[in-house]
């Protein structure tokens, strides 16, 4: 896999068909039979990604508005309001009250997202035992699935399962856990997600042991010649945001610094342009 030009091959069989119409009932006679249809999902599995790694490779780091502080109520509209205002793609932070102690959402609410959005979702699961439901998370619509290597029995095996559903396999790192926890597994990741706060809460303060954890893996990946994507999460803020990117980072995951502005074309537009001119 590549890091610049074409995005990992993978065989077609591997991706799932999505915005086919699937009938939840066999009975297709029924009068009712439409009111038994799904809706579609779209877009088909893969082209979203790649179109985030064509603007990744043409204009450089990206960032990924975090919906956990989004209004809950009008989610629909708050992903609208998203991507209209320019998010290459969208995080979505899910938590079993568990491996964090916050409860948050699971996959219905990632199925509703992705009926609302063309952009690619990174689901970040932060809950045990996430093998048990990246096919669920996959299913539903992620493009990306993030699962903690802190919470995984057998790393690759997870992230090879991930990237057999046809969604991107990420690997995350907590600000405790060190570079070298990973390392044995960075050949079967299609990114890694370095954070920058502890799991479980937006609007924490950034964690500076997540610059020299990128810079450690961007280094890492040019000795490899690995093609993972280098991602980081939490506390980001346009003074944060030119370190990450000149780190090696290229999708910065932020939410309170998007969600908490009235204006998020003005804040994603602020963010990207502070982490280019860095990066
Ligand atoms: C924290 C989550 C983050 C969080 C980011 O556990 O993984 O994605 O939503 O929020 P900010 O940018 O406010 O730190
Ligand atoms: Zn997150």
């Amino acid at each position: 896999m590549g890091r610049t030009g074409s995005p990992p091959v993978k065989s077609i069989s591997s991706h799932r068909r999505r915005g086919t119409l699937e009938p939840i009932e066999a009975d297709m006679s029924s009068p009712r039979h439409k009111l038994q249809i799904r809706t579609p999902v779209n877009p088909p599995a893969g082209q979203a990604f790649e179109q985030l790694a064509a603007t990744l490779d043409a204009h450089g780091p990206v960032v990924l508005p975090a919906l956990l502080l989004c209004d809950f109520g009008h989610l629909a509209d708050g992903v609208e309001r998203l991507e209209a205002a320019g998010a290459a793609a969208l995080h979505l932070d899910v938590m079993d009250g568990r491996f964090v102690p916050q409860l948050t959402y699971g996959m219905v609410v990632v199925e509703a997202v992705r009926r609302a959005t063309t952009r690619p979702i990174e689901v970040h699961l932060m809950v045990e035992e996430p093998e048990s439901c990246v096919e669920a998370y996959a299913k539903a619509g992620a493009d990306i699935v993030t699962v903690h290597v802190e919470g995984l029995t057998n790393p690759r095996r997870t992230l090879e399962q991930i990237a057999s559903l046809g969604s991107r396999a990420h690997l995350a790192i907590s600000p405790g856990t060190p570079v070298a926890r990973i390392e044995p597994y960075l050949d079967v990741c299609d990114g890694v997600l370095v954070m920058s706060v502890e799991p479980g809460f937006g609007g924490q303060a950034f964690n500076p042991v997540a610059l020299a954890k990128l810079s450690e893996l961007a280094a890492l990946r040019s000795q490899r010649g690995d093609g993972f994507r280098l991602a980081v999460d939490g506390g980001i803020s346009t003074d944060t945001i030119g370190p990450v990117a000149a780190a090696g980072a290229e999708l910065i995951v932020a939410g309170s610094a998007v969600i908490r502005t009235p204006d998020y074309a003005r804040a994603i537009s602020e963010l990207e342009q502070l982490a280019r001119s860095a990066a």
